[in-house]
């Protein structure tokens, strides 16, 4: 979704759209830009893909207090992975019953918050941890909510470095370890409350038939832990849901199809299933939401390549570098009466890998000219860093504007270095 041209100029946006050129004659540095209107539709037509869905935002895919202040407002919950995300979520908005918590690697001090807020769910990812919640809660006197994370043994059809569940892969917990988890549960009466299994098989999935898959291999062991007494409500399968970052969107975006499809998908597969269905969805809420602006510094050629080179990298966009990932990348103003030629565009952190796509056609562009890329919207600010020790790119936030009126822009920003201001 997101990107056209008006009149040469990039606008971004769904139903209301913003000029990038605008932002940028007035910034020289990265920003980025984000449509919290197209993620709450997104959020909404999720919800009515699956009545009774009980979305939690994966907020690792981006964690700007205005989307997830947006998304408590919507009345999502929330997918956290450490003891920084839960105190985050607190602050802004969600309620303790609304958080889940999944990861493989949860610390004493975190599950001592999990366990003290009387959060909604800890996903459980091994014995261990299972065994670390059951000393701590008879400390701490308390009874957590705790589901199982199954490893289902799928192929989702991803990047290797985004499948989870896969029976090589560190998440959750394949069958074998079930007779084990019993033994811990019958040693250790009335100290957990088990209360559902959970889910998430990767991220970025293309083909939602892997994540039917793993769910109908998980629930005959739902009902098992049920026949055995435990009083099981909640079934969570994940996230995962990718965006088409290959493509030139269409409007209105391919978001919805897909949303549509993971609906119907849900309601085979959870056929006669009467507890609480949770999700984690990240990506497809909000990375076609997303845009990235970066100013042209210089072009340098060499008798090899031509290096259109940025003042964002990898620093404020890693999942070029991390993951061969693909973003479509336009220039703010449409050049189309120039030549065309092949950049590699990168950006300006003292590694070979910091460069934001390799041998794209565009036509010329001159330094002190912008790029937009596309589909920023997820693991893009969330996953930014402090090396090199640039600054982090300021964010706005684009919120019921219409480009057309002639009100000045009162777009907002906030400068958000979230890992240090926590
Ligand atoms: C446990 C868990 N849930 C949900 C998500 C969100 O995934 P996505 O952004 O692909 O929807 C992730 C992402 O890695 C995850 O690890």
């Amino acid at each position: 979704m997101g990107l056209k041209y008006q009149d040469g100029s990039l606008v971004f946006g769904e139903t209301n759209f913003v000029s990038l050129e605008k932002i940028a004659q007035k910034k020289s540095d990265p920003f980025y830009v984000y449509d919290l209107d197209g993620m709450k539709s997104r959020l909404h037509y999720l919800k009515k893909s699956f009545p009774g869905i009980s979305p939690h935002y994966a907020m690792k895919a981006n964690s700007a207090d205005r989307i997830l202040k947006m998304f408590a407002q919507e009345g999502s919950g929330v997918d956290v992975v450490s003891g920084g995300e839960i105190r985050h979520a607190l602050k802004t908005g969600f309620k303790a019953k609304d958080i889940i918590f999944s990861g493989v690697g949860k610390s004493r001090t975190e599950l001592e918050l999990a366990i003290g807020e009387e959060i909604k769910q800890i996903n459980v990812e091994s014995p261990q941890e299972l065994l670390r919640i059951i000393a701590m809660s008879k400390a701490m006197n308390k009874k957590p909510k705790v589901a199982f994370r199954i490893n289902p043994d799928v192929d989702a059809k991803t990047h290797p470095y985004i499948t989870t569940g896969f029976r090589e892969n560190k998440f959750g917990m394949g069958e074998h370890f079930v007779p084990e988890l019993r033994a811990i549960l019958t040693s250790n009466p009335n100290t957990v409350d088990l209360c559902g299994l959970t889910l998430h098989i990767g991220s970025q999935l293309q083909d939602i038939l892997p994540i039917k898959d793993a769910i109908q291999k998980t629930l005959p062991l739902f009902y098992q832990f049920k026949q055995e007494g435990h009083q099981m409500r909640t079934f969570d399968v994940g996230g995962g849901l990718g965006i088409p970052y290959n493509e030139e969107h269409t409007f209105p975006s391919k978001d919805y199809a897909l949303l549509n499809g993971y609906g119907k998908m849900l309601q085979e597969a959870l056929q006669g299933f009467t507890g609480e269905v949770l999700c984690e969805p990240g990506r497809i809420l909000v990375g076609s939401c997303g845009v990235l602006v970066g100013e042209v510094q210089y072009i340098k050629e060499t008798p090899f390549r031509s290096f259109l080179i940025v003042n964002t990298g990898i620093h404020h966009m890693m999942r070029p570098a991390l993951y061969q990932a693909y973003h479509r990348i336009l220039p703010v103003r449409s050049n189309d009466n120039r030549e065309q030629r092949i950049y590699d565009i990168v950006g300006p952190i003292c590694e070979s890998s910091d460069v934001l796509g390799r041998e794209r056609t565009l036509y010329e562009i001159k330094p002190g000219e912008h790029i937009a890329i596309a589909d920023s919207g997820a693991y893009g600010y969330s996953m930014a860093s402090y090396y090199n020790e640039h600054d982090f790119p300021e964010q706005f936030f684009w919120e019921n504007q219409h480009l057309d009126s002639d009100k000045p822009m009162d777009l907002k920003s906030e400068k958000e270095f979230q890992v240090r201001n926590l």
